[in-house]
């Protein structure tokens, strides 16, 4: 119980649940990180690619949607080292409108973090294994981020990555010893009342959600893309670099990107190498698919944890079954 209602993440953010919405481009749009905020938890809106006007827009709706300071942003790291016009729009705003948090992942953040903390938000690093925090430190973190691979979108290819159920524990220890200030979520298959339960118990001060917060009303995913993910079994993803070749997104190695696992996935996912060499007409198939919203070739994405996920509730009713069921699964423990 005392994990729940105690956390340092609650009492440093203000929140009444340990939770965090992962900033999923395109996903995490306004009415999604409004309606976290004003349930308790800590609404990040998908920054992403950096795209400024969506930027722009987004993060305005969700200052009015929450009417509380738990409204933060995240972007793509290596992305703002090619264009950091949106995250120079946010930290210039009037200190009112400021994000409470801006949370950077995938690529070097010590370049962004004087600005950051000029501004008065709380750095938050996604790191997606051990080699990858001393840096995040270095930035002066104020959260860290375990993402296991079990995530849905990018993380760590197959050879690098770890699972949120090592990774976690591993992580905590590190922190108590080397930084017991740095707060600590872990991220990556967290859904429901007993993940949740499970990721306090493995040492983590609350938990970034991802898939599940996608499938809800107020996320922005493409609706037939929804109710895919509530028809899609738990093994019915995985990690590759088709849909990034599909989709003309040069990730840097060793990133790499779980989805589900659909027909034009299959197959590609044994040629990557020829895919790439060769992707025009694959990519036409792709395009063709994504104006038609067919996920037969379209990305839908989420991570493994869709095979928890059976309906598409709204953010603030689903936040409040989390939450009574971690405190269910906690106490009986
Ligand atoms: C649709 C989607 C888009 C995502 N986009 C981003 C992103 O733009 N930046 C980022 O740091 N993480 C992104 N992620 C990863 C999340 O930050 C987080 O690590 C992940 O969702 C946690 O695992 P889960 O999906 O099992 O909850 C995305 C995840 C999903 C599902």
């Amino acid at each position: 119980m005392t994990l729940l209602t105690h956390s340092r993440l609650s009492a440093r953010f203000g929140l009444t649940t340990p939770i965090a919405l992962a900033p999923m481009a395109l996903a995490s749009g306004g009415a999604l990180a409004g309606a976290c905020a004003r349930a308790g938890a800590l609404g990040l809106v998908g920054g992403g690619y950096g795209d400024l006007a969506w930027t722009q827009r987004e993060y305005t709706l969700a200052l009015q949607a929450a009417n509380t300071g738990r409204i933060g942003c995240g972007f793509i790291t290596w992305k703002l080292d090619e264009d950091a016009s949106a995250l120079d729009w946010l930290l210039d705003l009037p200190a009112a409108q400021r994000p409470r948090a801006v949370m950077l992942s995938f690529g070097d953040p010590r370049p962004y973090a004087g600005r950051i903390a000029a501004s008065g938000a709380a750095l938050i690093c996604q790191v997606q294994c051990m080699a990858q925090v001393p840096q995040a430190i270095e930035a002066g973190a104020a959260v860290i981020v375990a993402q296991g691979a079990e995530a849905g979108g990018h993380g760590l290819n197959a050879l690098n990555g770890r699972a949120t159920l090592t990774f976690v524990p591993e992580l905590a220890d590190w922190l108590a010893v080397h930084a017991p200030e740095t707060l600590l979520l872990a991220a990556g298959g967290i859904a429901d009342g007993r993940t949740l339960a499970a990721a306090l118990v493995l040492g983590a001060d609350g938990a970034l959600v991802g898939s599940r917060l996608w499938a809800t009303q107020e996320s922005l995913a493409p609706q037939g893309a929804k109710e895919l993910a509530v028809q899609t079994g738990g093994d019915g993803t995985a990690r590759s670099a088709v849909f990034d070749i599909l989709r003309r997104k040069s990730w840097p190695l060793p990133y790499d990107f779980r989805a589900i696992r659909n027909p034009l996935h299959r197959q590609w996912e044994d040629r990557i190498d020829a895919l790439r060499a060769d992707p025009e007409a694959a990519r036409a198939v792709y395009d063709a698919a994504v104006a038609a919203g067919d996920f037969d070739a379209a990305h839908a994405t989420v991570g493994e944890a869709v095979g928890l996920i059976h309906d598409l509730p709204g953010a603030g009713d689903l936040l409040g079954q989390i939450v009574a069921q971690a405190r269910a699964r906690l106490t009986r423990a």
